[in-house]
């Protein structure tokens, strides 16, 4: 379909234009084939080379910034551009903890939902609602009021996430509680009962609040991009991010560590060896992909899985968990990675691949792993929706295409 079309013949390869030259002479775009041209983004948030596999917030290495931050210190990172001084984190995680609380009426909100519902759908449908309780910080030319809102979502995303997650369960709505962390308020509300005090774990506290980090922000994907198009029309921050949620609740976003546990379910269930499923992996079998492996911007390692799969170790170890799926991931990816087909095809752990063990080992149900994701993700998104629509802000988006389908026609008669 691109003989009518130089510039798509040529990216094609079919055809010797300089492209690079066109583009600039001209001022056309090309239509890149990998990326399905969404038009192009300037930010100074998260740094990733794929090929080298390094990723950086605000400058700082993901390997520096999980061994060292916090959640809400990484947020503000992100926010805010630079570290915080202890006074500036303190404050931070004061007003937090200062608007966790939901609107009594938003919690009868959850009980119109069917109990079924998909906590990503309550997640997404809840923060859309979020922005009829709260008019008074919509505007998105008011500073005070985008930083109102970033705060009030912070805070009350991990409440409505753990709601979502009760009432799957049927069980009572926790109030949060704001002697603790961001983190072990989080776990208290899924994991706490209106019976028993809660004890905090603190290697699982650890653990998440790093997993939390390492999904942070991870520059253009789909749903930062869709986040920054939604804020782009001077949509409210929460309508702006719901969008996101929404965008990040496709299996091809969000869904990728429960597709690991699936696979990782079959291979143990089939009773196969893991050198057997690789073969058929590479003999593409009908419907058997290894999951978890390979990465649009990563051509090396994904940094983050080996972030990821120290955690694992640490949380099934203190759990006293022995998961066989975590020995079977294990396998897995000394096969794959011992074998010159997947090294060729770079094809390397990605974030997804260990998470999901790692979740399940803490109880939370398969349902809530992109819910999960969402919370790590949110600093992310706002940083990235403050930086189009704020500082300063940049024209309404509007991705480019390229139309290639047929020329003038004449109307029949
Ligand atoms: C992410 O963290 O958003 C995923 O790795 C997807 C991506 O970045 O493209």
């Amino acid at each position: 379909g691109t003989a009518e079309f130089p510039i798509l013949r040529a990216v094609d390869g079919k055809d010797s234009i300089d492209i690079s030259t066109l583009t600039k002479q001209t001022g056309l775009t090309t239509l890149d084939q990998g990326f399905v041209n969404t038009a192009s983004t300037k930010s100074e948030i998260t740094y990733i080379d794929g090929d080298e596999g390094i990723l950086r917030y605000r400058g700082y290495s993901i390997e520096d910034v999980a061994a060292n931050a916090t959640y809400l210190e990484v947020a503000w990172l992100l926010i805010y551009g630079e570290l915080p001084t202890p006074d500036q984190l303190g404050e931070f995680d004061d007003k937090v903890r200062h608007h966790t609380l939901l609107h009594e009426d938003l919690k009868r909100f959850f009980s119109a939902l069917p109990h079924t519902a998909h906590p990503m759908s309550v997640l997404s449908a809840a923060v859309s609602a979020l922005s009829t309780y709260y008019e008074d910080s919509l505007d998105p030319h008011d500073p005070e009021k985008v930083e109102l809102s970033t705060i009030r979502l912070l805070a009350k995303l991990p409440v409505i996430a753990a709601y979502a997650h009760k009432k799957a369960l049927g069980q009572a709505f926790l109030y949060p509680d704001n002697s603790l962390s961001f983190v072990d308020n989080f776990l208290k509300l899924n994991f706490g009962n209106l019976a028993e005090p809660y004890e905090v774990n603190p290697v699982l506290s650890k653990a998440l609040d790093r997993l939390l980090i390492l999904h942070e922000d991870h520059e253009q994907n789909a749903s930062t991009s869709t986040v920054r198009l939604v804020g782009s029309t001077e949509a409210n921050l929460f309508a702006s991010i719901s969008a996101g949620i929404q965008a990040l609740s496709g299996p091809l976003h969000g869904g990728a560590n429960e597709a690991v546990l699936t696979m990782l379910g079959k291979i143990r269930d089939s009773g196969e060896s893991v050198e057997k499923f690789v073969e058929r992996v590479k003999a593409k079998e009908d419907g058997v992909r290894l999951m978890g492996f390979g990465h649009r911007v990563y051509k090396n390692f994904d940094p983050r899985a080996r972030l990821v799969k120290e955690s694992a170790d640490a949380v099934l170890a203190d759990l006293g968990v022995n998961d066989p799926l975590l020995d079977i991931a294990k396998q897995l990816e000394e096969v794959a990675l011992g074998d010159d087909y997947f090294v060729e095809r770079k094809l390397y752990p990605n974030v997804d691949f260990y998470t999901g063990v790692i979740y399940k080992a803490m109880g939370f149900p398969t349902r809530m792993f992109t819910v999960l994701f969402a919370i790590g993700r949110l600093p992310g998104w706002i940083a990235q929706w403050r930086e189009s629509n704020v500082d300063p802000k940049t024209k309404i988006g509007r991705p480019q295409q390229l139309y290639v389908g047929p020329d003038a026609r004449s109307w029949p008669v």
